[in-house]
């Protein structure tokens, strides 16, 4: 390693606080003890989500490369990934440079990268960290390898596949896709494979529709790859996942692994697709009733949009619930409440049909579990988790971090 390696290599593992390596403390307090809002982690339910993927993954005979921007917390990610040191996939150069920090190497930064980031790209390359990035256009394509030109770095890619129209990718028939990877190859990158997400499968009304997203996904992108192989160029990497296809394929013939996130902790939003059941939510939000407008139903408490986020996925789903589903301490629904509102600081809990009569009366000071939308965005709010067991004790505290 050259003398400036070894300087970046240094600048990236003596990062500040998020990166560093005791990212943890033990607290042991009651639930009742914590200020609120704060975010809760059931780690019991955690660990048989996790095992449950676990399970699928070796039923499928495939690799498993977990995506941690979901949980973006070292300590969650130790608990799935095969090996310390990874592989993962990552949504930014941030998230890269905090897992390198705690000693993963095997990252897939999974967003097209943008020429502004070629260079931290590189930095992360330079320290150890083997960096695959993605891109979908000749366009990108010319540019990284202009780069990776003038920086003498074999940049290791893979191309992207839409296998559903939700969002980026080449189709798997495309016209450019062959001469993309052929071009790549040619300026000395290495073309590792391709991948594709199916986020339409968050849209599935059922799960015979799940499955069959998922073997549409599986299809779309072992095409891309046999038509690399048609041309002669290698394809050693096949690699598909979200959330509902990772759980609900059925075989996976093609495939070499699977990427997926919010398992680890699922969301409303996954429940309404009965991909898991609302008492598989390891992840709540704690509240406390600040007070109340009988007349309206409302009662109110300190957890908000701040709190919950903005998101509101379940809108368009079969049961709307608002902004959080309201629960007891133990995890378990309280009654048919809801978020019906939530400013700032302010969350309103009503009943779900908007009935005045037989509003439960929540005494000031109450807590409340708020079980979320989303759980990305909403952990997203939070520097940290309090890792709570069975008897409502918080046992650790975990950090996460945010940002770009
Ligand atoms: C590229 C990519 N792969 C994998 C995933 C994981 O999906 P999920 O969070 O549904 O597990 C995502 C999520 O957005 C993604 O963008």
């Amino acid at each position: 390693m050259t003398q400036s390696e070894h300087q970046m290599q240094s600048e990236i593992m003596q990062q500040p606080e998020p990166m560093n390596a005791m990212s943890h403390q033990s607290t042991r307090l009651p639930l009742e003890t914590l200020e609120t809002p704060a975010l809760l982690l059931d780690e019991a339910r955690m660990n048989r989500n996790i095992a449950r993927m676990q399970a699928q993954m070796k039923r499928l005979g495939v690799s498993f490369r977990p995506h941690v921007k979901t949980n973006k917390c070292i300590d969650v990610a130790r608990r799935i990934m095969s090996t310390p040191t990874g592989p993962i996939t990552v949504s930014t150069l941030k998230e890269a440079e905090y897992f390198a920090a705690h000693g993963v190497r095997d990252i897939l930064y999974a967003v097209s990268i943008a020429p502004n980031k070629f260079a931290h790209a590189l930095k992360l390359l330079r320290s150890g960290v083997q960096l695959t990035l993605i891109l979908d256009s000749m366009e990108t394509a010319q540019l990284l390898a202009a780069f990776a030109q003038t920086s003498n770095t074999r940049f290791e890619v893979m191309l992207e596949i839409d296998s559903d129209g939700h969002r980026s990718g080449l189709a798997p028939e495309a016209a450019e896709l062959v001469p993309i990877a052929a071009y790549l190859h040619s300026a000395g990158l290495v073309v590792k494979g391709v991948m594709t997400h199916a986020g339409s499968s968050y849209d599935c009304p059922t799960l015979d529709g799940v499955r069959a997203m998922a073997e549409q996904e599986r299809a779309a992108v072992v095409r891309a790859a046999e038509r690399l192989r048609e041309a002669g160029l290698p394809c050693p990497v096949v690699s598909v996942g979200s959330t509902p296809t990772a759980l609900f394929a059925e075989q996976l013939e093609g495939v070499t692994e699977v990427r997926a996130g919010v398992f680890v902790f699922f969301d409303l939003v996954m429940a309404g697709i009965n991909v898991c059941t609302v008492d598989e939510l390891a992840l709540s939000v704690l509240g406390t009733v600040i007070g109340h407008q009988a007349e309206k139903g409302w009662t109110l408490i300190d957890a908000g949009w701040m709190a919950m986020s903005r998101d509101r996925g379940t809108a368009k789903q079969a049961v709307d619930q608002g902004y959080g589903l309201v629960c007891d301490l133990d995890g378990t629904p309280l009654d048919d409440l809801i978020l019906v509102g939530a400013n700032q600081e302010h969350g309103i809990v009503a009943h779900r049909d908007g009935r005045l009569a037989g509003v439960t009366h929540l005494p000031v000071g109450t807590q409340l579990r708020i079980m979320p939308n989303h759980a990305c965005a909403t952990a997203a709010q939070f520097p940290h988790y309090h890792v709570i067991d069975s008897e409502r004790q918080v046992q650790e505290t975990w950090s996460r971090f945010h940002g770009w």
